[in-house]
């Protein structure tokens, strides 16, 4: 019998901790379809879950003690005890782990000491909210095994509140939503300002279609600076507008003549149109019009591209040569300057954009790129692991 990934972390689990887990969690990935930069301004967004997962292995201790390993940091073993931990003073990859019992206590909960093996399958700095997934997956075992409760939303919080109050990253809230609630074969529509969800169908190879990821493989340097100098613009221009979230404008022409001529007014045209866009593939969507979706889609890439300036070189060609080779429609997708880009494309035209992507990045000097298809794939949840 061949071992699965959640089998592989127990047993990994049982040899390096010297008993077996209590348990195998796990969270994904996500991809964002449409609604860049909406997050936080309290707009929608409609990501979807990716096949590659997170793995946790967890069983509770008789102490006050938190210990972490992780197969991606061979050898070494992070140990806190839960009355130390506190943001800013853990950092580094354990951080998004360590950061769970802090953010559940802070809600309430009374987590013990707990031992914890990760085994992330999710490709780190490739714009697909490995920390996410490792968060989610985390908060799952932390919770169960401290009979804590909680909704998948509630606990979606809690892993949210693990990355911006206690990583300390301004993030929106969207990556670990989608990590922890969305559901196989669906996107998953969220209105950010009251989080309400709602599953949408998103079956691509139904329509003969895939879906792929182009994974850049560059991580900007500059991206966490740049992401949170959007954020204060984007407050900025609520402030000037009078109101509490660019979210309270539907006006776009409205807004932007209010704004003048400079950054503001393009900042604040993007998100308003995004807005807008997530909306209209939601209903391309629901019918069946795979062709709109697309066209969404590369407006929402040249929106990021040229009044949002979040793009960069590599996802300009990305975007461009999977089009070219034949895709519906195609986008950067997550925070941008850097990462992956997402495009639908027919199924038959995918041996061809494989090699015309690779051959464009060539041209333009770049390393070689990872294609990726994907298909929407299931949030968080406790793994069935046979006893053996
Ligand atoms: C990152 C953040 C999200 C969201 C996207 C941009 O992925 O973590 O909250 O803001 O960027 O849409």
């Amino acid at each position: 019998m061949v071992n699965g990934p959640a089998e592989v972390a127990a047993e990994l689990f049982a040899s390096h901790v010297g008993r077996p887990p209590e348990g195998v969690w796990s969270a994904a990935g996500r991809v964002n379809l449409i609604g860049e930069h909406t997050d936080y301004n309290l707009g929608w967004v409609l990501p979807f879950a990716i096949p590659a997962r997170t793995y946790v292995a967890a069983a509770r201790r008789d102490d006050q003690v938190v210990t972490v390993r992780s197969v991606q940091h061979p050898g070494e073993v992070v140990r806190a005890s839960l009355a130390e931990l506190q943001p800013g003073r853990q950092r580094g990859w354990s951080a998004y782990v360590l950061g769970v019992p802090w953010a559940l206590a802070r809600r309430g909960a009374r987590p013990g000491g707990i031992d914890v093996l990760v085994d992330g399958h999710v490709p780190v700095g490739a714009g697909l909210s490995s920390s996410a997934a490792l968060e989610c997956a985390a908060v799952s075992a932390v919770a169960d095994l401290a009979g804590s409760g909680g909704d998948p939303l509630s606990r979606a919080l809690t892993a949210w509140s693990v990355e911006h109050d206690f990583v300390g990253v301004p993030c929106g809230v969207m990556d670990q939503v989608a990590s922890m609630v969305c559901t196989a074969g669906h996107a998953l529509l969220v209105d950010t300002r009251d989080l309400a969800t709602a599953a949408v169908p998103l079956d691509a190879a139904g329509a003969g279609l895939a879906l792929l990821v182009v994974d850049t493989g560059v991580t900007h340097d500059n991206a966490d600076g740049q992401y949170a100098a959007r954020r204060t613009a984007c407050e900025d221009a609520a402030r000037a507008l009078g109101v509490s979230s660019l979210r309270e404008l539907d006006d776009v022409d409205d807004a932007v003549r209010r704004l003048g001529d400079g950054e503001a007014r393009r900042r604040v045209r993007h998100v308003l149109s995004e807005n807008a866009r997530v909306l209209a593939a939601v209903d391309a969507l629901r019918q069946g019009d795979w062709g709109g979706l697309g066209r969404l889609m590369d407006e929402s890439h040249a929106s990021l591209r040229d009044d949002y300036e979040v793009s960069s070189p590599e996802l300009d060609v990305a975007v461009d040569s999977v089009r070219r080779a034949g895709a519906l429609g195609a986008r950067m997708t997550g925070g941008g300057f850097g990462g992956s880009a997402i495009a639908v494309i027919p199924e038959e035209a995918l041996p061809a954009a494989r090699v015309a992507v690779g051959a464009a990045f060539e041209a333009a000097g770049f390393a070689a790129p990872v294609l990726r298809r994907v298909e929407a794939s299931t949030g968080a949840h406790h793994e069935a692991v046979e006893a053996r």
